[in-house]
């Protein structure tokens, strides 16, 4: 939908009057009302990167969801300020392992003698209080785009890796990137007691899964590829590990947001593309290549956009910004000293993969 345009112009004075003070960072799955104002677009690695890479601004306006603001929180300096503009953008996939049941599991794998063989790997996708749980048991934080290197690198301090909280993105690149086989993977439901496993799955296991998804892309299915490929013969499909482990599969390609985009930008004119990613992202790269003769559709037309990334949207934007540009702070995303410190540790790791 086109923005209203007098908020548009409250936003672009707001922005103005606040200058080099503010740094709007938007994920590639917000809205087109909000990505006209981030400074920088990019992936949740890349936006992390973005985030620690700027000391001048008092204060990091945060398009995208709370765990997001949380780790720019985490890698900025004190003085710095996050800000979430809806404070109710969180994201159900980080919602699905809380620091009581991840400590539980630890427990469980305690008592089955094996937490000692144990590097937990954690996705970007998780509260501060996963990231700290994990840099103190030595592990690291991936993203979509540098999972098959923290695995590599967790396989080389550790026997098992603990993969939380996506059991897709941990499936898919332990199978597809690693060479494991499926049977090297079991799944822990933190709704069950032990997981749902017992202590000789465990010990025979190399990945051990966290029951968590994406509520997105869990719903891409192996019809949703199939229908397209009959609908659109020569069609490419591209989707987002985050989906399930069948629809990765049969894809030609997978990748983070950053690499879709990458992909489609050196795809030639006149190729034909399904993509198996949030729709606020697809309809813009759609938008984007149609002139060069690209024609990209969204992979199951049933799925929708993320409801959470979508909370952020213009007016909440224009209300953070002229509530900055006043000089008062509003929904600002602070990690406490503690959990910090230990979450930092784990972000570090990751940023200092190959
Ligand atoms: P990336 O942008 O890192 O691919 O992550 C996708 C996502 O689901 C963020 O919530
Ligand atoms: Fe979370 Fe999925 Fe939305 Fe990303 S797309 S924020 S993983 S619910």
């Amino acid at each position: 939908s086109p923005s209203d345009p007098d908020l548009v112009e409250r936003a672009r004075k707001a922005k103005e009057k606040l200058g080099n003070k503010v740094f709007v960072l938007g994920h590639h799955y917000q809205r087109d009302e909000v990505i006209q104002f981030a400074d920088v677009t990019g992936d949740s690695f890349k936006l992390a990167r973005d985030a620690a890479a700027r000391p001048e601004a008092e204060y990091i306006v945060f398009c995208g969801v709370h765990f997001m603001a949380e780790s720019a929180d985490i890698l900025t300096s004190d003085d710095q300020k996050v800000v979430l503009p809806d404070l109710a953008a969180g994201c159900s996939m980080a919602d699905m392992a809380t620091a009581e049941q991840v400590a539980e599991c630890w427990d469980v794998l305690t008592e089955a003698g094996i937490a000692e063989q144990v590097v937990p790997v954690s996705y970007m996708n998780s509260s501060a209080d996963i990231k700290a749980f994990t840099g103190k048991h030595g592990g690291t934080i991936c993203t979509s785009s540098n999972a098959k290197r923290a695995l590599e690198w967790a396989f080389q301090q550790g026997e098992k890796v603990l993969f939380l909280p996506d059991q897709h993105l941990g499936r898919n690149t332990a199978v597809r990137d690693m060479g494991m086989s499926l049977d090297d993977c079991v799944v822990y439901n933190p709704h069950r007691p032990n997981g749902g496993l017992t202590a000789d799955e465990l010990r025979a296991a190399k990945m051990i899964l966290w029951r968590g998804h994406c509520s997105v892309h869990g719903r891409f299915n192996l019809d949703s590829v199939n229908d397209v490929r009959e609908r659109i013969p020569g069609v490419n499909v591209l989707v987002h590990p985050e989906c399930r482990h069948e629809v990765v599969a049969a894809a030609d390609y997978v990748g983070s947001t950053e690499y879709i985009i990458k992909t489609l930008e050196a795809a030639p004119a006149g190729s034909k593309w399904a993509i198996g990613t949030e729709l606020n992202l697809v309809r813009r790269l759609a938008n984007r290549f149609a002139p060069e003769g690209k024609e990209i559709v969204f992979l199951d037309r049933t799925v929708c956009f993320c409801s959470t990334m979508n909370r952020i949207d213009l007016p909440h934007l224009v209300w953070t910004l002229e509530s900055l540009a006043e000089g008062t702070l509003v929904n600002r995303i602070e990690v406490d000293k503690e959990t910090e410190a230990f979450a930092k540790l784990a972000l570090e790791r990751m940023l200092a993969l190959p």
